[in-house]
């Protein structure tokens, strides 16, 4: 479960000892109750998608062009208007206060010190008003749709309200899941889970202040199997934020993202979490980017551990990535500058790596700075 390619066998005392995202891990692992650990870290079934999403990196070699001057990076990105500094975005994880007792608010303020987007979670542990105020700047809302229109509805009016400008419909988690890394975790906690973790839904939104005020009754379940592209287009005329789909990983559903009228697309199988495909989310890239043509931003998330992960996703056409588990790493060692050092050392290895292929703008990082490996 410990990436490291070559940890030591002293943790970190402090962030700044960290010498890439992985050193978090094993740090966070010993902070964090097992049981909570284990949710972060579980993929599902045999984990074949959680390894293939880093494997997949392996499989694309990147091209390096010499005799560049690359004394000065440009790792500026725009996204619907906005320009970003970095095209390193937070992905929306739910519960953060599972990991530390500022949750979202320490990401919040992390993301807030290089300017990073952030994509808040429905079930976050923190409300979008309270996450919004701590990032200083207006955040993308995640939305888990649940099988009901009102409590969407209700969701995206409170997202809007909030100032956000873009909601991203999480597409990819119809189901349940069996996720073994946390049952086996589980075992070896020896606080009374359910004291907190009460059966019921009511039950289960207690500490997500995003649900508030919601009536929730009559629902089953807060995953939605019935979302069809219908809600989609509902979902389009009923707000005036962007509507992005984050799943999707095929380029037929790509081309209907496009004639159903969304505005952008993140790639993405939800870090493993939602199915057990075995395809890594950079293997799903090229073939989206292609049906899309230029047409909408094409963004990414799940398996992002280093720069040259992000230099290959930019060259295949993305406009940004997200990362997910490394900042809950950086979150649950040391909180908010455990989250700002994870940040910091993604951004310098993107810096290194652009100039390790010999291009100063995301604009020159094209994919013929990449080959298909083998
Ligand atoms: C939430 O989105 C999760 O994967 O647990």
């Amino acid at each position: 479960m410990v990436w490291a390619p070559l940890s030591g066998p002293d943790l970190i005392a402090n962030p700044a000892d960290a010498i890439n995202v992985f050193d978090f891990e094993p740090v966070a692992r010993k902070n964090v109750p097992p049981a909570h650990f284990g949710y972060m870290a579980s993929g599902i079934d045999d984990e074949v998608t959680l390894r293939a999403n880093r494997e997949g990196f392996a499989k694309f070699q990147l091209r390096p062009r010499r005799l560049n001057d690359v004394s000065q990076v440009d790792m500026s990105t725009e996204i619907f208007g906005v320009t970003w500094p970095s095209p390193i975005g937070i992905a929306p994880t739910g519960g953060n206060k599972a990991y530390h007792p500022e949750g979202e608010v320490a990401v919040a303020k992390a993301a807030r010190v290089g300017n990073h987007l952030q994509i808040l979670s429905t079930p976050a542990t923190t409300s979008v008003e309270a996450a919004t105020q701590a990032r200083g700047a207006p955040i993308w809302f995640q939305l888990y749709a649940s099988p009901s229109w009102t409590v969407a509805q209700a969701l995206v009016k409170r997202a809007e309200a909030a100032g956000c400008p873009v909601v991203a419909l999480t597409v990819d988690r119809m189901a349940g899941r069996n996720q073994e890394t946390l049952e086996r975790l589980k075992r070896t906690d020896t606080r009374d889970c359910k004291a907190c973790h009460m059966p019921g839904i009511q039950n289960s939104v207690r500490r997500k202040p995003n649900y508030d005020g919601i009536d929730l009754s009559g629902l089953r379940s807060l995953q939605s199997a019935n979302l069809t592209w219908d809600f989609v287009r509902r979902l389009k005329d009923s707000t005036r934020m962007n509507v992005v789909l984050k799943g999707i990983v095929t380029h037929e559903d790509a081309k209907l993202c496009v004639e159903n009228g969304v505005d952008g697309i993140i790639v993405s199988n939800h870090g493993a979490r939602a199915e057990d495909s075995g395809r890594s989310s950079i293997e799903c890239l090229p073939e989206v980017v292609d049906a899309i043509g230029g047409r909408i931003p094409v963004l990414i998330d799940s398996g992002f551990r280093r720069g040259t992960d992000i230099v290959k996703a930019l060259a295949l056409g993305a406009h940004g990535i997200f990362i997910g588990r490394p900042y809950l790493w950086g979150l649950g060692a040391f909180g908010q500058p455990g989250v700002e050092r994870v940040l910091e050392i993604l951004r310098t290895e993107l810096r290194v790596a652009m100039q390790q292929v010999g291009v100063r703008s995301l604009k020159e990082l094209t994919p013929t700075f990449v080959r298909r490996a083998g």
